[in-house]
């Protein structure tokens, strides 16, 4: 029940030539660029990869907060408390924005939650750890906001208007996310020595989980090599994580920090930093549902779907009383 385990459907992206005429149609409109709207004709396939990933998006802003959420009555200061409480709020106002864009494509927000309930649908492997000490809620903005950004940013141009258009306000509150979590972290690694070891900490936990993010490399990538020519995906797994990677790792020099990473060092022919790949085992187990907080997280979200029940009940009956009046 508590597993994310759903099966991959990945196939071969067609050529062109074996293509329909109305299939050519459309990979050529998204070749050009054109966005594509709600009511227009889209592959049956396109339509069903837009509704797994902005779900399976949708799913992990809202299991999100959960990590944060814990942390609310502990925040150190009441200005800590503050921030840190709009930035919970906010990550459930991107799982709003992204459940009504995968509405468009004609599934229901309670179908999406119940396919989540019941394991059919998955949420990012990141929110399956715990936030053990406050330096994990700098590490929690500053690497998984940092890395959902680096992620989110070129889905701004994704094929699919409703998706792009809610990706647009998205990215503008992540940003300011991942600076308050490297505010954090700044404080952290510049505090008392016991301050800076649980930054370090939290660094070395997070870490491997971040790059995880990304999703599998990319020849394990189902669908990439699709989502990547229909638009959904504008990059490949691997490259974003490379970015993050360069990105993040002379930011954690800035602060003092040093990532868990024996491997990591600047590689002047690449221009790149060479790293180490996260343990892929690990994260197929968490995908498995064997991470360490699967059962909480899952558990706090049906919960919550639970004890949300008479709300629902009650605005359905008083739709249904106003239904005839309404039609006077
Ligand atoms: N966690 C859980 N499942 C993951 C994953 C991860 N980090 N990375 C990959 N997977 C799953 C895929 O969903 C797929 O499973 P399925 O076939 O059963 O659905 C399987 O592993 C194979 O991976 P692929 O690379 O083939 O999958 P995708 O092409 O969908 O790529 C992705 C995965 C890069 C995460 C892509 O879906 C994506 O870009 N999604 C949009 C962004 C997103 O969902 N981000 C989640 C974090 S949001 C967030 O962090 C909130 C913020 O407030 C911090």
């Amino acid at each position: 029940m508590y597993a994310q385990m759903v099966k991959s459907t990945g196939s071969a992206v067609k050529s062109l030539h074996e293509m329909t005429p109305q299939e050519r149609a459309f990979q050529e409109r998204v070749d050009a660029g054109e966005r594509i709207e709600p009511k227009e004709w889209m592959p049956e396939g396109y339509r069903k990869t837009l509704i797994r990933q902005i779900g399976q998006h949708a799913h992990s802003e809202i299991v999100g907060q959960l990590p944060e959420g814990n942390w609310i009555t502990r925040a150190p200061t009441l200005e800590r408390k503050a921030i840190l409480l709009a930035k919970v709020q906010d990550e459930a106002g991107h799982g709003l924005y992204l459940y009504c864009a995968a509405e468009t494509l004609g599934v229901s927000r309670d179908e999406l939650y119940e396919a989540l309930h019941e394991g059919r649908m998955k949420y990012s492997s990141i929110f399956n750890y715990p936030t053990l000490t406050w330096a994990d809620i700098g590490a929690v903005g500053w690497l998984v906001d940092g890395a959902a950004i680096m992620n989110q940013v070129p889905l701004q141009r994704c094929s699919y208007g409703p998706y792009a258009r809610a990706m647009v306000r998205i990215c503008k509150e992540e940003s300011f996310h991942q600076r308050q979590g490297f505010d954090i972290m700044m404080k952290m690694a510049n505090g008392t020595p016991e301050q800076k070891e649980m930054a370090q900490d939290a660094l070395n936990r997070f870490w491997g989980p971040s790059l995880m993010m990304f999703g599998p490399s990319d020849e394990h990538s189902v669908h990439s090599a699709q989502s990547m020519a229909w638009k959904i995906k504008m990059n490949g797994n691997d490259e974003l994580r490379q970015k993050f990677v360069d990105l993040t790792a002379p930011q954690a020099e800035f602060l003092g920090l040093t990532i868990p990473d024996p491997d990591l060092k600047w590689n002047e022919e690449r221009g790149h930093y060479d790293y180490s790949e996260p343990d892929w085992d690990e994260f197929f187990e968490v995908l498995r549902g064997n991470g360490p907080c699967n059962k909480e997280r899952l558990g706090a979200r049906i919960e919550a779907w639970d004890d949300g029940a008479w709300v629902r009940e009650g605005l359905m009956a008083n739709a249904a009383k106003r239904r005839p009046m309404a039609a006077e």
